[in-house]
């Protein structure tokens, strides 16, 4: 189904909304899903214009430092049809009132990265299902906080990592979970985006964003879900296996010294200002089954968008940028790339045959959205679930301690507490 016809179909609330169990959900959806939104920028009225698409949800709260983005957001749902939010906006704890109003079911945390754990948290506490923007948490201990809490209350805890939900990244999981790759022995990936130059920086005056200030702080990989995402169930982290070791190292800052001075002169002062964070971090994390995966964090310098997936097992190969596989006993011709592309089709994710996804990025938003307020409405576990959301957490901090101590392996901690040998693979299974 087109995503036109998905969004036409949705808002008119009349018609089945996929072939499979998700959209009959979605159809027979009885009580409106209760969604509240803590942080409206960029990103949350992204999220929000998204969520407005999922048949069967409200909004009945809205948060946000800055009233007037509050008051944006409020527009919008009342133009959608689906309530009039109350706004909480009076100062940076105003959230705690929304959290506290005793009708949501579901809050969607889109504020910095220092506010995601605690919010999430707090939501847990409330009965609330957190979906909580990337990066879930910034340190262990405040990863542990989040599995503590969502064991203790019984509240699933989902961070809301789009690219698990990417078309070709779901089809290499049927692949992987058919044996296609035999044995999964090694993955690499990235996040690749040049993101001084809109994000952590204003596009126009180069003044700080607040992500700066994480970059003048610290040195470490700030930013690993991305990558990190689809990885997990490709290599039964957290189910099968689990990471054991990473180790870090950077190299040093001058990316951004060099774009500020180029764009803006060398008085800027931006441009004079020191920063911890290297340009490029490689970690390498080693498992309990003895797999390794390579991770890198590049945002800093020039250079189109990239995430690098490559995976290798005993029986074959994938690369991302290349489009392409090489399968023993399958490819065409001996040890030579053909196009993935096919594979994709052959492979196609249920999801993408169940009403599939819309809005942005590639329609992964949809996606997750939809499988989010789906999880609520029906009581069960999230698409992506506590665990899953602090080990791909957990590496902003490992990684920064690994740097910090010159490259060593630091012992990555088992946030399953040992039920990784037992846990069966989730992720994506219909
Ligand atoms: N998954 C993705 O593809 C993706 C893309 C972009 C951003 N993000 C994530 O989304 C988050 C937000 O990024 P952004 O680019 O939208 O930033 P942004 O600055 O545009 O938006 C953040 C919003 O949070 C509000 N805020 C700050 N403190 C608050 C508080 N205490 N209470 C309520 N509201 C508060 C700000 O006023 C602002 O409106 C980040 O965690 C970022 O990593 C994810």
């Amino acid at each position: 189904m087109q995503r036109r016809e998905f969004v036409q179909r949705a808002a008119a609330g009349t018609v089945a909304l996929g072939l499979g169990r998700l959209g009959r959900s979605e159809e027979k959806a009885g009580r409106p899903v209760r969604v509240g939104f803590v942080g409206v920028g960029n990103r949350g009225s992204g999220l929000l214009r998204t969520l407005l698409q999922v048949p069967g949800i409200v909004v009945p709260a809205v948060c946000d430092l800055i009233p007037a983005r509050a008051s944006a957001a409020e527009r919008l749902v009342v133009r959608a049809g689906r309530g009039k939010p109350a706004i909480y906006a009076k100062d940076e704890m105003a959230w705690t009132k929304l959290l506290a109003r005793g009708d949501l079911d579901a809050v969607i945390i889109a504020t910095p990265w220092n506010w995601h754990a605690a919010m999430a948290t707090a939501a847990m506490e409330h009965g609330i299902y957190p979906g909580v923007e990337v990066p879930a948490a910034l340190s262990v201990e405040e990863c542990w906080q989040l599995v503590d809490t969502s064991e203790k209350t019984g509240v699933p805890c989902m961070m809301l990592e789009n690219w698990s939900f990417r078309r070709d990244n779901l089809a290499l999981l049927q692949m992987v979970r058919r044996g296609l790759f035999g044995q999964v022995v090694h993955v690499h990936c990235a996040h690749c985006h040049d993101c001084i130059d809109h994000w952590f920086f204003d596009r126009a005056t180069g003044n700080d964003r607040w992500a700066a200030e994480f970059l003048v702080k610290y040195n470490r990989d700030q930013y690993p879900t991305h990558g990190l995402g689809p990885v997990l169930s490709w290599m039964d982290i957290n189910c099968g296996d689990r990471f054991e070791t990473i180790a870090s190292t950077a190299t040093d800052s001058f990316g951004i010294n060099a774009y500020l001075a180029r764009k803006f002169g060398a008085d800027h002062p931006g441009a004079k200002r020191k920063y911890a964070q290297g340009d490029i971090v490689t970690s390498v994390l080693r498992t309990a089954k003895g797999k390794t995966v390579v991770i890198n964090y590049d945002m800093q310098l020039p250079r189109p968008y990239d995430n690098r997936w490559m995976l290798q097992g005993t029986l074959g190969v994938y690369n991302e940028q290349r489009n392409a596989v090489y399968l023993v006993d399958r490819s065409p011709k001996y040890h030579q790339w053909e196009p993935f592309k096919p594979y994709m089709a052959k492979y196609n994710h249920p999801w993408y045959q169940d009403g599939g996804g819309f809005g942005g990025h590639g329609g992964t938003d949809g996606l997750e959205i939809r499988l989010l307020v789906d999880a609520v409405r029906r009581n069960k576990p999230t698409p992506i679930d506590v665990y899953d959301s602090v080990v791909m957490s957990a590496i902003v901090g490992l990684s920064g301690t690994s740097i910090a101590r010159g490259g060593v392996p630091v012992e990555f901690p088992d946030f399953t507490r040992g039920r990784w040998q037992n846990r069966k693979p989730y992720f994506g299974v219909v």
